[in-house]
Parts: structure tokens; C-alpha cells; sequence
């Protein structure tokens, strides 16, 4: 049975399926020429990421595919209710990559308040020159430990961001959904796991009490955003926005806005509007910290990722792998 990882997947992974009994395409199939290379090729099982989608359309093109893989968490980019309803197996890996979200947030919210993410922009060209000025220009950094740590989206993901806020000795403010307070557990090294439970809030509270927010909350089923003009207006102001989500779930130009009338000191964004092109004025925006959708790209989690999808497909399968 053939299995095509479009987006590619993990060595453990692909090592997994193949000892499974399972032959892995991983060369890349443009997304015009998907529907077409499955059927030629006999796939039985199409393995992605963000980059390729399985639509409606290609599902249709398809009798003989039989499960589609997300290796991630995000599964906007297929038509699952669809796949579902015509009986195909559609899996991802909810659990798998949280931590590197988690970790990527913080690359991005201590970057932000150090300006290390303009440093290394200035530095290559003017360090030599300007040292002393750009040395001032960064001299009114802040510190975390002490400040407040809004997160919207209290999934897997947002409660692993809240693992590090309070290992970092930062207060935790979170809004969700679902309206119950949550247990955090914050391994210490050598020392165990420290539990603390965090009541839920409401958003405007946390709007107007956090010093730094962190969205983790999936793109809305109509596209709209979650944080637009009216929730900046409801913020502190010199708040730090971070943004690993989805692109659209703020509202770029709103940001943009919000940036230059400095009611948002610094975003750090990993997500964009119309990946994979996102837009020059926020590519360019001297406030903003910018990676291109990494946040589950770590060997660790690309490893989790790999290997769970082999599990999940040889047990679809009734093989062993
Ligand atoms: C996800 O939804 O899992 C993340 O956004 C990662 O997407 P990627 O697999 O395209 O890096």
C-alpha cells in the first residue's frame, strides 16, 4: 500500500510505515497535479501539513484513497466533515507539537520585549557605525517574570504556553469555550510536578489586564477574526501580541493599526493572511518579530508527528507497525 507524505514526514516516521510493510512517496506532488498522481500511483493514504490541501474536490477525484493524515494540528486545509461523510479516515496529531508551539511563543514574546528581533536586523548593517545609538534604542527592555500573560484558546496548546508563563513566574490569565478552571502541572526539574489551578476569564478582562497576549485559538469556521479593532481598543497599552494560531485570527490590518499608534509595542507573528504570501506591510512592519509558520517545526515534534501518524495508519490499516 502506497503512502504519499506530500509535506514530507519525520525519518522515524517513514522508517515506521515502511517496516509496517507500507511504501512512502515523499517527493512532492504540485497541488494541480495531486488528484491526478494519487490515482496513478494507487495511493491509498495522502500525509500533510499546511501546505497542500484536500478539498472536496480532490476527495471526489479519489475512490481510491482511503485516509487522509494531518501531521499537525490545524486541519483547515481539508475538508474533514466531507472526507468523513464519504468514508474516508481522516487523522491528525492534536498532542504532538504543542510544546515547540509553546516554546516558539516564548522565542517571540522575549525576543519582543529585548528587541532582538530588530537588533538583528540593525546590527549586520549599522552595528559598527551606529553601536551607541542602537544600544539607546533598545535600552528600555522589560523583564517577564512578574507580568501578566493573557492567552486565548485554552486547548492543548494554550495550557502548554501556560506551563512556561508559570514556570517563568508569570501571572496567568486565560479565556475559552469551555468556562471551567483548568489544572496547570509545571514539571521542575528533579523536583516533580508543581499543580496549580487557573480560574477561567472573560475575555474583556483579560483584554484590559494582560501585558502580553498569545492567541491559540483555531481559524473560525467563517473566517472572521478574533482579535480586531474593538479588542486592541480594550487593551493595555504597549501590549506584546503573539500570534501562532492561524493567520486571520487577528486582523492584519487592525495590527498594523494598533502598531503604529503604538497601543501594541511589538507582535510576534508566525502565522499570516494568505500563506504562503503574506503581505509586504506586515513583512516589513519594524515592530513585528516574524517566522514563516514554524511552530511545530522541531526534530522533537516532527518526530512525535511522524511516528503517531504510522501508528494511527498501521491500526487503520490492521497492520502492526
Ligand atoms: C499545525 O496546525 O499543526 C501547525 O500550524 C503546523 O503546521 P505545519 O505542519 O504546516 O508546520
Amino acid at each position: 500500500m502506497k503512502i504519499l507524505a506530500n509535506d514530507g514526514i519525520s525519518p522515524s516516521g517513514k522508517t515506521a510505515l515502511e517496516q509496517a510493510g507500507f511504501e512512502v512517496i515523499t517527493e512532492k506532488v504540485a497541488q494541480e497535479n495531486l488528484a491526478d498522481e494519487i490515482n496513478k500511483q494507487g495511493i491509498v493514504g495522502v500525509l500533510v501539513r499546511s501546505a497542500t490541501t484536500v478539498r472536496k474536490e480532490v476527495i471526489d477525484a479519489c475512490p481510491g484513497l482511503k485516509l487522509i493524515g494531518r501531521g499537525g494540528v490545524g486541519m483547515d486545509n481539508i475538508d474533514v466533515d466531507y472526507a468523513r461523510s464519504k468514508g474516508l479516515e481522516v487523522i491528525n496529531t492534536p498532542a504532538a507539537s504543542s510544546q515547540s508551539v509553546a516554546e516558539l511563543v516564548f522565542a517571540h514574546l522575549f525576543g519582543a520585549v529585548r528587541f532582538i528581533y530588530d537588533a538583528n536586523r540593525q546590527m549586520p548593517a549599522n552595528g559598527v557605525t551606529e553601536f551607541g545609538k542602537l544600544k539607546k534604542n533598545y535600552a528600555k527592555g522589560l523583564e517577564l517574570r512578574g507580568k501578566t500573560i493573557g492567552i486565548i484558546g485554552f486547548g492543548r496548546i494554550g495550557q502548554s504556553v501556560a506551563q512556561y508563563a508559570l514556570g517563568l513566574g508569570m501571572n496567568v490569565l486565560y479565556c475559552d469555550r469551555s468556562k471551567k478552571a483548568v489544572d496547570i502541572t509545571v514539571e521542575v526539574a528533579n523536583a516533580g510536578g508543581i499543580t496549580v489551578t487557573l480560574p477561567v476569564s472573560d475575555m474583556d478582562t483579560l483584554l484590559a489586564q494582560s501585558d502580553f497576549i498569545s492567541i491559540h485559538v483555531p481559524k473560525q469556521a467563517d473566517g472572521s477574526a478574533v482579535i480586531t479593532a474593538t479588542q486592541f481598543a480594550k487593551m493595555k497599552d504597549g501590549v506584546v501580541i503573539i500570534n501562532a494560531a492561524r493567520g486571520g485570527v487577528v486582523n492584519e490590518a487592525d495590527l498594523i493599526t494598533a502598531l503604529d499608534n503604538d497601543k501594541v509595542a511589538h507582535a510576534g507573528l508566525d502565522v499570516y493572511d494568505n500563506e504562503p504570501t503574506p503581505s509586504a506591510a506586515i513583512l516589513a512592519h519594524k515592530k513585528v518579530s516574524l517566522t514563516p509558520h514554524i511552530g511545530a517545526a522541531t526534530v522533537e515534534a516532527q518526530d512525535r508527528i511522524g511516528t503517531e501518524l504510522a501508528e494511527k495508519i498501521a491500526s487503520y490499516f490492521s497492520v502492526t507497525a
